[in-house]
Order: structure tokens, then C-alpha cells, then sequence
């Protein structure tokens, strides 16, 4: 990694932050479901993670301009909680505009997601997210760096950031999911994580699962957790593609 840029500050994504993040969403990663219903449902999602104290949400800025952005989760089943608690109308009333808005998207909704997020919106069990180990683990969630920013480390800072946290909560690794032919999967090959499963959604996207360690998280997962099975954990990572 490069030497610490001064010119490069990490803070917290604030509301002001928002328009920035949704676009950069919306160009990178396009094909997801979410981005394709539109800019009003993405800002409510990404609201999400900028209230959760179980989501980390980093901006990088460069000289005060906005350079990039990473969220994540470093308890995933409380920040489940924390969306069925604070988001959930609103979220189902931005998604259901957004199919209004986008009629097309109805089919592909009805067909792969409303079945799982009926039985998500009133379910009031909480899986603990574990690995085949039974260790705790963070998820990251979304990872862009613009093009003119690249190359100087700002992913690797933003990434340890969520590490850091993601450690404190005891998690002893990180996980994430991306598209296979994208510029992610380039990037995460090449910076030492370890491919942990591949296959196609329903909706015809590749999709490369990434798992990476942390070494200085070394607090076993409650022993109470409810294990998910691979399939549940692939579900529950696809609604997040990084
Ligand atoms: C992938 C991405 C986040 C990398 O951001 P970045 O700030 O340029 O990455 P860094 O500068 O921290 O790079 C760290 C290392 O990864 C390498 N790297 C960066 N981008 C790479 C790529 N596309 N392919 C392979 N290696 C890459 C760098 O060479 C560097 O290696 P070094 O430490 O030996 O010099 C950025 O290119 C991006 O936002 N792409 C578009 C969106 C995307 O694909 N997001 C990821 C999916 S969530």
C-alpha cells in the first residue's frame, strides 16, 4: 500500500454525502436489483448503513473532493434489526414506487425476491451470521474508488477501516460478493482474498464470493447463534453485491 496521503481524509457518510454514493452506485453496479429501481430507493438504502452503529459507512475525500466510498457490516443480523425497526416502511414504499416506476422490474421482483422478503419483513428470527467455522463474521458491502483516485491506497484504507471495527465486534473475518467479470473481483484476486464459491442468480449475474481473514479477531461467535446454511448465506450476501 502506498505511503498515508494527507491530502486524503476518511470520515463517516453523512446525508450531504448521499447524492455522491447513489450515483457512484448507480454507475458501478448497474444491473443489481436495487439500482435498477432507481435513485429514490438507493438513498434510502444507503440511509440505512449511515444510522446503523452495526454498519460502517466511510467517504474518502481528496482535497475536499469526494474520491470514493465503502460500507459494511460488522454484525449483519443487528443491522437487520436495525432496518426492520427504523427503514422498513419506508424502504417498501420506495421499492414499490420504484417498481411503479419501472414496470419491467415487477416480473423479475415477483419472480426472485418477494417470496424471501415477505418471509424476511415478518420474521422476528435473527440469524448470526457465521462461517463454516462458526466464527462471527463483517460483510463488505459496497467499495468504489473514481477513476482519477486510483491507485494510491484509498480502498485498502477504506477497507481497513471496516477491518478495525470488524475485529472489535470480534468478527474473524470479512466476506463480500461481486460480479465476476467486473473490476472488483480483478482488484480483490489480486489483494490476497481467497474465492470461497461462485454461481449464477436467478437474474443471470456472475457472481464471485470473496472471504478474507482478520487477524486480530480472535473472539468466537456466540454459541446460542442459529447457523446459516451455504444457501442462506449466499442469499443473504447476494442482497448486497460489492
Ligand atoms: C477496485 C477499486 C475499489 C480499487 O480501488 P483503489 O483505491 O484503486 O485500490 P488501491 O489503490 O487501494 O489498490 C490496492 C492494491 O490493489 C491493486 N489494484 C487496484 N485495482 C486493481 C484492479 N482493478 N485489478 C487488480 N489489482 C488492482 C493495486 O495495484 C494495489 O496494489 P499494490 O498495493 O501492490 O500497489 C476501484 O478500482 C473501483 O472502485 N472500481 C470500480 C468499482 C468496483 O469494482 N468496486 C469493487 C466492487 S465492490
Amino acid at each position: 500500500m502506498p505511503a498515508p496521503d494527507d491530502r486524503i481524509t476518511y470520515r463517516r457518510i453523512q446525508s450531504v454525502d448521499l447524492p455522491f454514493v447513489v450515483e457512484q452506485h448507480q454507475q458501478y453496479f448497474p444491473r443489481g436489483f436495487f439500482a435498477r429501481l432507481g435513485g429514490r430507493f438507493l438513498t434510502r438504502y444507503y440511509l440505512t448503513y449511515c444510522t446503523s452503529d452495526d454498519a460502517i459507512a466511510v467517504a474518502a475525500t481528496a482535497d475536499g473532493v469526494r474520491a470514493g466510498y465503502m460500507v459494511g457490516t460488522i454484525s449483519p443480523q443487528d443491522h437487520r434489526q436495525h432496518i426492520l425497526r427504523w427503514h422498513r416502511s419506508a424502504l417498501a414504499v420506495e421499492g414499490a414506487l420504484g417498481l411503479i416506476r419501472h414496470p419491467s422490474l415487477v416480473a423479475t421482483f415477483l419472480r426472485t425476491r418477494a417470496l424471501l422478503y415477505a418471509r424476511k419483513l415478518t420474521s422476528p428470527r435473527t440469524a448470526v451470521l457465521v462461517d463454516a467455522d462458526n466464527e462471527k463474521v463483517a460483510v463488505l458491502n459496497h467499495l468504489v474508488v473514481l477513476p482519477q483516485f486510483q491507485g494510491q491506497g484509498i480502498a485498502s484504507c477504506l477497507i481497513e477501516r471496516l477491518e478495525t471495527a470488524a475485529a472489535l465486534a470480534g468478527c474473524t473475518s470479512i466476506v463480500l460478493v461481486t460480479e465476476t467479470d467486473g473490476q472488483g473481483a480483478a482488484y480483490y484476486h489480486s489483494t490476497g482474498w481467497t474465492v470461497t464459491s461462485a454461481r449464477t442468480t436467478r437474474d443471470g449475474q456472475h457472481l464471485t464470493s470473496f472471504s478474507r481473514p482478520i487477524l486480530s479477531g480472535t473472539s468466537k461467535a456466540s454459541a446460542s447463534a442459529d447457523r446459516l446454511s451455504p444457501q442462506n448465506l449466499d442469499a443473504r450476501r447476494e442482497e448486497s453485491v460489492s
